[in-house]
């Protein structure tokens, strides 16, 4: 039997004794949600513009996702991929019909990348096995996934790391172009660089990848693992560049904050994950997916892309104006519904005052205010929150000066 905790503070020593201390964790535990509000375990209300790092697309307990859950919990929780299941193949039609291919299910984002790795050196020749990623990149944690990460810091102490990688910077085909030889078999990035610090790729950068990859017979994998669902304003990131790629991977806001990855390939590529070669025991299960179809209506229902485009107009000149007034703001880099606010100093500070002040955002990339606000965040949400990084910036320039 668990031992019932009430406060921050219980829960903290709970964590103490029995979690492994992997994460730096504010000290406050959060104990229930609704839309944009999360609610402490003291009875404190935040603003959250960063809800679950962009798992929660919906905000917290979407209702249409809560029903979902509830109805499906009741018929049906688990069942192995050894059989059909509806809800799996619902969930399937749902994502390609609104993007392409097939679908494969897993569990999360690196897992998605993983088997987008492992698809890519299947469906080419034995001796294709390199892939090229990008300098600043985030895939993921796991072995591989950390190795197509091109950021040494997370390389630490895990070495060997796994063969096969080269890193490009971004925005360079000629970099690119270089790294190509008869050992490659695809290219892996984010369209937009989430972890990092809300990167964009150039006009024409993404179109002249998918022109090497066809040059050259190699895959174009996307990792839309946060431009997904409908994030930079259209389902899929893709679609904001019009560049198709053959493997996109999926996770974070999937299924409304519930545990989801996916891997989408085309037909073409899709049959080379044959029988044997991959597999997930929790991937596709009936509760993920159904939950993963709610957040696909509630997303079209509710007009979710018109307001991720609005909202997003909004948070552009909100923080355009800023900049103008301060100096300490470098640059301010907007796609749909990821928000990066670069600074001149460090951006971790801001994220702890902006706390204490009821809002919750994130830091990234040393310098970067990062927001991925659910895609039904109201404009007077919109205005609360920048009211408080505003006030927060202001503090933090006076300081400087
Ligand atoms: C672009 C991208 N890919 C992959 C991942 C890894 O996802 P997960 O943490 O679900 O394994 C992340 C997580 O932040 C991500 O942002």
């Amino acid at each position: 039997m668990s031992t019932a905790t009430s406060s921050s503070q219980a829960t903290i020593a709970q964590f103490e004794k029995y979690v492994i201390p992997n994460y730096g964790r504010y000290p406050i535990s959060l104990v229930r949600g609704e839309g944009t509000s999360v609610w402490d375990a003291e009875g404190n209300r935040y603003l959250d513009l960063f809800p679950g790092w962009g798992c929660n697309i919906l905000g917290y307990s979407p209702p249409r996702v809560v029903r979902a859950l509830q109805e499906q919990a009741a018929n049906l929780i688990h069942v192995p991929n050894t059989w059909y299941m509806e809800p799996q193949g619902q969930f399937a039609e749902a994502l390609c019909t609104r993007g392409f291919g097939k679908a494969f299910f897993c569990n999360s984002g690196a897992e998605a990348i993983e088997g987008a790795i492992k698809l890519a050196r299947l469906h080419t020749p034995p001796e294709k096995y390199k892939i090229i990623t990008f300098e600043n990149g985030f895939h993921g944690r796991t072995l591989a996934a950390v190795t197509a990460t091109a950021q040494p810091k997370y390389h630490d102490g895990l070495g060997p790391l796994v063969a096969g990688f080269q890193y490009a910077p971004t925005n360079d085909l000629d970099a690119v172009r270089a790294l190509v030889d008869d050992e490659t078999c695809g290219i892996l990035i984010e369209p937009v660089q989430g972890e990092g610090g809300v990167n964009l790729p150039d006009d024409g950068f993404l179109q002249g990848l998918r022109e090497i990859a066809d040059e050259h017979d190699l895959l174009l994998i996307f990792d839309e693992v946060q431009t997904g669902m409908g994030r930079t304003g259209t389902w899929f990131g893709y679609q904001q560049w019009n560049v198709q790629p053959d493997i996109m991977t999926l996770a974070k806001g999937l299924a409304g904050g519930v545990a989801a990855g996916a891997i989408i390939a085309t037909d073409e590529v899709a049959p080379s994950l044959r029988p044997g070669m991959h597999a997930s025991t929790f991937g596709g299960n009936p509760l993920a997916c159904a939950a993963g179809v709610a957040t696909v209506e509630t997303i079209e229902e509710d007009g979710l892309l018109e307001n991720c485009q609005q909202m997003s107009d909004l948070f552009r000149s909100r923080f355009e104006a800023l900049q103008a007034e301060l100096p300490i703001i470098e640059e301010v880099r907007v796609k749909g519904l990821m928000v990066g606010v670069d600074l001149t100093i460090p951006s971790t500070p801001a994220v702890g005052k902006c706390m204490e002040n009821g809002l919750l955002i994130n830091a990234t990339h040393n310098t970067v205010v990062r927001l991925l606000p659910p895609l039904n965040v109201t404009a007077a949400e919109v205005e609360e929150g920048c009211d408080i990084i505003a006030k927060v910036l202001r503090e933090m320039a006076e300081e400087v000066e």
